[in-house]
């Protein structure tokens, strides 16, 4: 084959990724002087963290003077089960409310109290009322305002361009070969530093909140260019979803439902979360109806938070348990009803898209009829293992933040602790690429050889006379992934889903398109699988290697924690050309810590 000319552009910063966290990374690495690049796969603005709907996680303590940074912290270590990296989580519970304070002096338009300081709604596993939000569009009204001030401070955006491969010259990042889905055509980016900020993978499934650009992109680059991943077991199953018309299966259902005071009831008309409930947790939950009631509608100082603000993993598991045992409504999932809890002005005011969502896509009206919602594969907890303070990768010059690193969230993310991580550490990010870039006294070289040879591999399925389907491979990857891999894990399940891993592989190596190279989804969906079946492949393997329940992860093998397996952390790294994990510890907080995690704040 001949090799064809190809575009280049030359940055200090490259930025993969354009939703919450690569846009703070870009607008800071600009800040701080560098010459930034942003590359999306999609058009500015249709990031997935729009999908975040219900409100930013930030101790700014104004329901509750209490709140401050060492709850939001106890409550995120609580919520991941304690293998969280404790640095990520005191920085992140530190530095949040700084982080959203600022998004409004860019513009932010966050609700307000009566009293003008900034409206926060509960959620669950958060002890207080502790997200800031935009009615139900609180990710959106991010995306816009960083947007806004990306544009604004001039950093260059390459718009509907997918990234399928790392350079390295040494041991150091030097660039990233791309390609624009508008004409098929190849562009080289050199760069200095590059952050990625790709989201998750959970395109993988099949009943998914996550959008058509979610195919662990970025996990996959940064495990091919030698980086560690972490905590990959650990895949969110966001407990509400739509599940009825199948066409939206999957649609994220905000959590702000139940921050708004929204109940979850089997068909027979059972509040199960109260049954669900783990004694352990009893001391901080609503013992009934009536007291959860009294929470819902006036002091919240005074009374136990509902059972439906546990944290995801148990309102997952607690659902999945309802529909197995025959009390699932007839599409298989529970119902979601918040219409005979708040009035109909409340409900289109504080949760209007949802409002509309069910409406048009359902014909069901919320302000009078309950919703039928199910668990949806939403977020990956695990993600590039990066350093705490810089996010800098195993990699020289290659940094991580948002849903692609891993670390804060351990084995359960608190909803809205996504938002204030990709604020918090896309910043940080940043300012590390930027620092690294400027450290360096000359760009690293880019072997052009490498750029012909990705060029070529990805142009392999073109020439093929006959071969396999694209879409027949992911169509099978996402029922096989959705059945083995899902919430609940076995040894035989999963070793089942290797196998059919490796074999879907060797089927992707026969991959065959037609047409031309402009806007081929076909051809699009090939190099797509690369990323969705390794990031697969890592998931599952990680999953074998826990062999205990932890938050996310459930093995009906083994279904209890196992407290030696708490303190060690699965790595998954690249070995001669394989996949390949080993354990790490987890890193031990200092006893003062410990203690906050395991006594709690006195008088929080
Ligand atoms: O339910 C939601 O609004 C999702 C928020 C999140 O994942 O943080």
């Amino acid at each position: 084959m001949t090799v064809e000319s190809y575009e280049t552009y030359e940055h200090d910063v490259l930025v993969i990724g354009a939703g919450g966290a690569g846009l703070r990374a870009a607008i800071e690495a600009q800040a701080q002087g560098a010459s930034v690049g942003v590359v999306c796969k999609s058009l500015l603005g249709k990031a997935h963290t729009v999908m975040a709907e219900g409100g930013v996680a930030a101790a700014l303590a104004t329901t509750r003077s209490e709140d401050g940074w060492q709850v939001h912290f106890r409550d995120t270590m609580r919520g991941g089960k304690g293998v969280n990296d404790w640095r990520m989580a005191r920085i992140h519970a530190q530095e949040a409310p700084e982080r959203v304070i600022e998004l409004e002096a860019w513009g932010a338009l966050w609700d307000r109290q009566d009293d003008g300081r900034i409206s926060q709604r509960p959620f669950g596993g958060h002890t207080y009322a502790r997200l800031a939000h935009v009615g139900d569009r609180t990710g959106l009204e991010m995306i816009r305002t960083l947007q806004d001030q990306a544009v604004h401070d001039g950093v260059t955006v390459y718009m509907e361009c997918t990234v399928i491969r790392l350079f390295k010259d040494g041991d150091r990042i030097a660039g990233a070969l791309a390609y624009w889905r508008q004409s098929g055509r190849f562009v080289l980016f050199r760069a200095k530093a590059v952050v990625l900020a790709t989201g998750g993978g959970g395109k993988a499934w099949l009943i998914t909140s996550n959008s058509w650009e979610y195919t662990g992109d970025g996990h996959a680059l940064a495990l091919a260019a030698g980086a560690d991943l972490i905590h990959m077991e650990f895949v969110q199953f966001h407990p509400t979803g739509m599940v009825w018309p199948p066409s939206v299966r999957g649609t994220l259902v905000t959590e702000g439902v139940r921050g708004e005071g929204g109940v979850l009831l089997n068909a027979k008309g059972e509040r199960f979360m109260f049954r669900a409930m783990p004694d352990a947790f009893r001391n901080e939950y609503a013992a009934d109806e009536a007291e959860a009631d009294r929470w819902v509608y006036g002091d919240r100082k005074a009374n136990r938070r509902p059972p439906e603000l546990f944290t995801r993993d148990m309102v997952s598991r607690a659902i999945e348990v309802e529909v197995a045992e025959g009390r699932g409504t007839g599409h298989g999932g529970v119902y979601l009803d918040i219409a005979s809890k708040q009035s109909p002005e409340h409900i289109k005011k504080k949760l209007p898209s949802m409002y509309h969502q069910f409406k048009e896509l359902a014909g069901v009206d919320i302000t009078r009829e309950p919703m039928e919602v199910g668990p949806t594969t939403h977020y990956f907890m695990g993600g590039i293992k990066v350093d705490p303070e810089t996010e800098e990768s195993t990699v020289p010059g290659l940094f991580a933040a948002g849903e692609v690193a891993g670390g804060l969230h351990g084995a359960n993310r608190l909803g809205g602790n996504s938002l204030s991580d990709l604020l918090v550490f896309g910043q940080r990010a940043g300012l590390g690429a930027a620092q690294y870039a400027r450290r360096l006294s000359a760009p690293p070289t880019v072997d052009r050889s490498a750029v012909e040879e990705g060029m070529r591999d990805a142009l392999v399925p073109f020439e093929r006379g006959e071969g396999e389907n694209p879409f027949a491979i992911q169509d099978e990857l996402r029922h096989l992934m959705q059945e083995k891999v899902g919430i609940a894990r076995t040894k035989d399940g999963l070793e089942a889903a290797l196998d059919r891993l490796f074999k879907l592989r060797e089927r992707l190596a026969r991959c065959r398109v037609t047409g031309g190279r402009e806007y081929n989804p076909g051809w699009n969906t090939c190099l797509d699988l690369e990323s969705l079946l390794t990031t697969s492949e890592v998931v599952a393997r990680a999953a074998l290697e826990r062999t205990e329940s932890r938050g996310a992860h459930t093995r009906d093998d083994y279904p209890k924690s196992d407290p030696g397996l708490g303190r060690q952390n699965v790595v998954v790294y690249m070995d001669a050309g394989r996949v390949a994990t080993r354990r790490e510890p987890v890193p031990e907080p200092p006893p003062e810590l410990k203690r906050l995690i395991e006594e709690g704040v006195p008088g929080a």
